[in-house]
């Protein structure tokens, strides 16, 4: 299609002036064809710059995420990845899992430009306004099937990190498990789901949902105490995503725990914080043995250390030690 060739001479070309003749010549069309799909284009919010005579070009700040935009971001290695971008959507994790249905996925990647039922972990929402955020969803297929997924979620945070520390001046931080924090307020979150082999009990293939706010500063009510955004301003969403879908692609096609663990524990702010959390009821048995259920109870207590299997030493108001593998911790007031 005529407007989806000339988005991508736009992306490729951002800042430099493409004439209406150039166009038209390279694609075969009218000039006026050319003229019209841009004007279209200007309409849907893409910001073309139009001199006389000079040609059109892409504004350095036009942030409308596109396939083209995030591909021409996209190092060489991974310019093949199916990308496909929605303007609006339920949950890009929701149509990743519907399209795993109906079609025999390696790879793909899929993005939002708002979703109007994103989910976050635990059953709860996330708030996905339009054109201010990154909703993405990775398929990937793991080579021989992954045992632990949350490892996936602990790689894929890193993966975010070091996106924000490359293009940014910003120095995030990780809540044990998956959320990505500026300061005292949560910019990132992060839910992965996997379709599990029942016969192995390994995920094949998983989904990475990964929701950035990027420039929104007025949050509902309910959210302005604990999310915030990066608020940069002259980086294009499309860099971000590209950014971060190399570096997810990148750590699970060599996955090695020893590649990101250190960078994961590193950056943690949950050690030596005050938490509530969750952990198993121990029961004693009438024989005086300690019988482990799976009944939870609530506690509260500091984390000692987030240790290399990813799970977390906090140790009780008792001083009784508890290892947590799952769920979520509480931090300050809600502790
Ligand atoms: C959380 O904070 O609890 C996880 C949030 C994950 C949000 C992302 S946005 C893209 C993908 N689609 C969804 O519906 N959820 C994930």
């Amino acid at each position: 299609m005529l407007k989806d060739d000339i988005i991508r001479e736009l992306e490729e070309n951002k800042g430099v002036p493409l004439s209406g003749q150039y166009l038209a010549d390279k694609y075969s069309v009218s000039r006026n064809a050319v003229w019209k799909t841009i004007n279209q284009l200007k309409k849907s919010g893409y910001d073309i710059v139009s001199g006389h005579n000079s040609g059109y070009y892409l504004a350095e700040e036009n942030d409308i995420i596109s396939e083209q935009g995030i591909s021409v971001a996209l190092p060489e290695k991974d310019k093949d990845l199916r990308v496909k971008v929605y303007d609006v959507i339920d949950s890009t994790n929701n149509e990743a899992k519907r399209l795993m249905i109906s079609e025999d996925i390696d790879r793909m990647l899929l993005v939002a430009n708002q979703q109007t039922g994103g989910r976050g972990r635990l059953g709860r929402s996330f708030y996905s306004p339009a054109d201010s955020g990154i909703y993405m969803s990775l398929i990937y297929r793991v080579p021989g099937g992954v045992r632990n997924p949350m490892m996936i979620t602990m790689a894929a945070a890193v993966a975010v990190v070091r996106a924000i520390e490359k293009l940014t001046d910003i120095k995030p931080g990780i809540k044990w498990v998956n959320d990505i924090f500026v300061g005292d307020k949560k910019v990132c979150g992060i839910l992965t789901e996997a379709v599990t082999d029942l016969e192995t009990g390994m995920a094949e293939r998983i989904v990475v949902g990964i929701g950035i706010n990027v420039r929104k500063e007025d949050f509902p009510a309910e959210l302005t105490n604990i999310a915030s955004s990066l608020r940069v301003e002259d980086v294009t969403r499309n860099r971000i995503i590209a950014e971060v879908t190399h570096n997810l692609l990148e750590l699970f096609d060599a996955f090695d725990a020893a590649s990101f663990m250190p960078e994961y524990i590193s950056h943690n702010i949950v050690v030596g914080k005050r938490v509530g959390y969750e952990r198993t009821v121990k029961n004693a048995g009438i024989d005086g043995s300690v019988k482990t259920g799976t009944e939870y109870e609530k506690a509260v207590g500091v984390v000692k250390e987030v240790c290399d299997d990813g799970s977390l030493l906090v140790a009780d108001d008792d001083g009784i030690e508890d290892r947590i593998f799952t769920g979520e911790i509480k931090m300050g007031r809600n502790a």
